[in-house]
Parts: structure tokens; sequence; C-alpha cells
């Protein structure tokens, strides 16, 4: 059995990041390619400062064609198989910030099909949860008169004809070794692919022009993008679409990452203030198992979820969570006071998350990609 896996449909076990990084032969973010950021930016994402976003393929192309003058897009996406929770928020928070830093369009893909085709659930319960996801990616504030969803099954005259000739590049044998399809796979799942990659070329093909393609997503996405979307842009005589990576938020819980699965270690944008309270009362930390011995020898920020929590989410500020670290690790602080400290951020972060959510309802159809009525 290996330790962890790491597939578009499964993510499990502890993962080794270095590890990743060379199997899927993508790049570290460096303190250079960091450094090249903050000049466009001025301050860097808490995401990155923290490591958060780890990996990349052609960022740096990506940023020295923009300083050329050469324009690019974002694109990223969302498979509906349930409520949303806070670490779905990661990769769009980023993608929102990115956005305002560079002025560009983004192009957001919702996979309902996707989901259909892997998830034992019927259409209309994710059509439900298409409904839902969208109340939060709108929440999350892109602008939209730079944004443009696509949601797959009802917006596929977008996509199709981009699709067709992305999946006549693909042999079985290459989706195979990709995916680890199996003869039982349903023939759907099959041909998906080709939907996932079509809208890094979707703006090439409405402006009739080559612009560049940046995705930010988890690093799970990476199989559609080394496999496909950048081998076919060759054959297109497209750009080779640009990646930046994420890792995944764990669960409150002792193991893996956070997973609707598992609601008691997954904190929803739609829990009230006691669900909070709650889930993070019951969080795994690195604390001792009693007062007295904690006191002794102290915790163990490296292991305990609220501290992980705080480093890549909710403690913005480096003194103080360097504050936290040394005071756990001294015993001087309890995890009460933590988890504490860590639910009133989040509630906070939820309330107004929540109100953006109740607004987007009026908004949903100004963000959709029908707004565009150039035909393929
Ligand atoms: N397959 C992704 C998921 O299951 C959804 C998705 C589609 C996506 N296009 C994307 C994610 C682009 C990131 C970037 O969540």
């Amino acid at each position: 059995m290996p330790e962890f896996i790491v597939t578009p449909w499964e993510v499990r076990g502890k993962i080794d990041y270095d590890k990743l990084i060379r199997d899927f032969g993508v790049k570290q973010i460096n303190r250079e390619l960091l450094e090249k950021l903050r000049e466009f930016s001025g301050d860097l994402h808490l995401f990155l400062r923290r490591n958060l976003f780890f990996a990349h393929r052609d960022l740096d192309k990506i940023l020295n064609d923009y300083e050329n003058g050469k324009e690019f897009f974002l694109y990223t996406g969302r498979g509906p198989s349930g409520h949303t929770h806070i670490g779905h928020l990661v990769p769009w928070i980023f993608t929102k910030w990115l956005q305002d830093v560079f002025n560009v369009d983004l192009y957001f893909q919702i996979t309902d099909d996707e989901k259909y085709l892997v998830k034992r659930k019927n259409f209309d319960e994710i059509q439900g949860y298409v409904k839902d996801n969208l109340l939060d990616i709108i929440a999350v504030g892109f602008d939209p008169d730079k944004t443009y969803i696509i949601i797959n099954t009802r917006h596929i005259s977008y996509l199709y004809k981009i699709a067709v000739e992305i999946a006549k590049r693909i042999t079985f044998s290459t989706a195979k070794a990709v995916f680890g399809f199996e003869d039982s796979s349903n023939i759907g799942i099959i041909f998906f692919p080709a939907l996932q990659a079509a809208p890094c070329f979707l703006p090439c093909y409405l402006k009739g022009k080559k612009i560049n393609c940046l995705i930010p997503a988890a690093i799970d996405q990476d199989p559609y993008w080394r496999g496909v979307a950048r081998e076919i842009a060759i054959k297109l005589g497209m750009p080779k679409p640009a990646q930046i990576h994420s890792k995944f938020i764990p669960g409150l819980g002792k193991h893996g990452k956070m997973s609707s699965s598992e609601p008691e270690t997954c904190i929803f944008t739609t829990d009230g203030e006691e669900d909070v309270k709650r889930k993070i009362w019951n969080a795994f930390t690195g604390g001792a198992s009693t007062v007295k011995e904690q006191r002794e020898k102290g915790g163990r920020p490296e292991i305990c979820m609220v501290y992980q929590y705080l480093f890549y989410l909710f403690e913005e500020d480096d003194r103080k969570i360097e504050e936290i670290k040394q005071k756990c690790k001294n015993g001087e602080i309890l995890c009460g006071e933590c988890k504490e400290y860590l639910a009133k951020k989040v509630v906070r972060f939820l309330k107004e998350h929540q109100k953006r959510r109740e607004k987007a309802k009026d908004k949903i159809e100004d963000y959709m990609i029908d707004k565009i009525k150039t035909a393929l």
C-alpha cells in the first residue's frame, strides 16, 4: 500500500508534498518567484507567505510575458459533489486575489457532468449542489465584468467544439495511463478530461488569438494539465497552460484532507456559530493528556489541527503565529485557549461570507458565460 494517494478523484493518507513535486514534475515556488510576484502585488497573499500555494508550472513564464505586455487569463473550477467547505474556498480566494492584482479575466468551470459520472448521486442532487456552490463562488467576490462561469451541462456549446478537437488527439491508452481508467469505467468519464481541458483554450477561440492561461488549483487536478492540456496545446498550436498549485486543507480530525463525507471534521460555509465551536472544540490537537503534563512538556503545534488552521488560513500576523507556536511548545498556553481563539476568527469570517452568500442570490446570472454572445 502506498502511504498516500493523490488523484483527481481520490486524496488519501499523509501527503509528502516534496515527493509529489518530484512525482508530478512540477516546480517549487522559490524565493525568486515570490519576489517577482511581490513586484506586481505589493504584499504577498497569506497563502503564498505560508507556502500553501507551493508549486507551479511556467508561472515564471506567465509573469515574464505579462511584464512584456502579453496578457493572460485565469481558469479554475469546482466539481459540485457536495456542500462547500472552507477547504474549497482556498483556491477561489487565491484566484480572486490574482484577479485583483493582475486585473484579468477568469473562466470558472462547474463540472456537474463529471460529478454525475463519478459519484453515486442522481442528476437532481448534483444540480442542487450546483446552485448551492454557485453562491459560495460568487460570495468570494470575483469581478462580475471579468468572470465567466461555465456550467458544463448548461453551457456545453462553448466547450464542445474545443473538447472534440482535444478528444481526437488523445488515445484511450494515454487516458488510461494518466487517469487509471479501466474497462469497467463508464465512457462518459473517459471523454470528460477533454472537457476539463477545453477552457484552457476557450478565450483563444473566442478572441481568435493566443492568450496565456494560468490555472490556480489544488494539486490533485494536475493530471488534467500534465497529461492532457499541456500535451494538446502543442498539437493545437496554443500556449501551454501554466499552473499554480495548492496543498490540501486538512480536516479537523487526525488524518486526511477536509472532506464533506466527514461533516464533524469539516467546516461548511453555512455552519453557524455553535457548529463551528463544537467542531473546533473536538479538533485533534497536539496537546498532552493532562494539563499538568502539558504545562511541563508543552504541546506539539506541528501535529495540531488548530495550529494548522491558524497558520494556513486565519492568523495573518507573522509575529502572532510565531508567538502562539512558541507559547504552545513551552506549555504557556493550553489547547482550550487556542481553540477559542480560532473559533472566534472562523465565526467572524463565516458571518461575512454568509452575508455575501445571501447577496449572491440575485447576482448569479451576471456571472454566467452566456453573457458572451459570440458563437464559436
Ligand atoms: N475537476 C474539478 C473538481 O472536481 C473541477 C474543475 C474543473 C477544476 N476545471 C477545473 C478545478 C480547473 C480546478 C481548475 O473539483
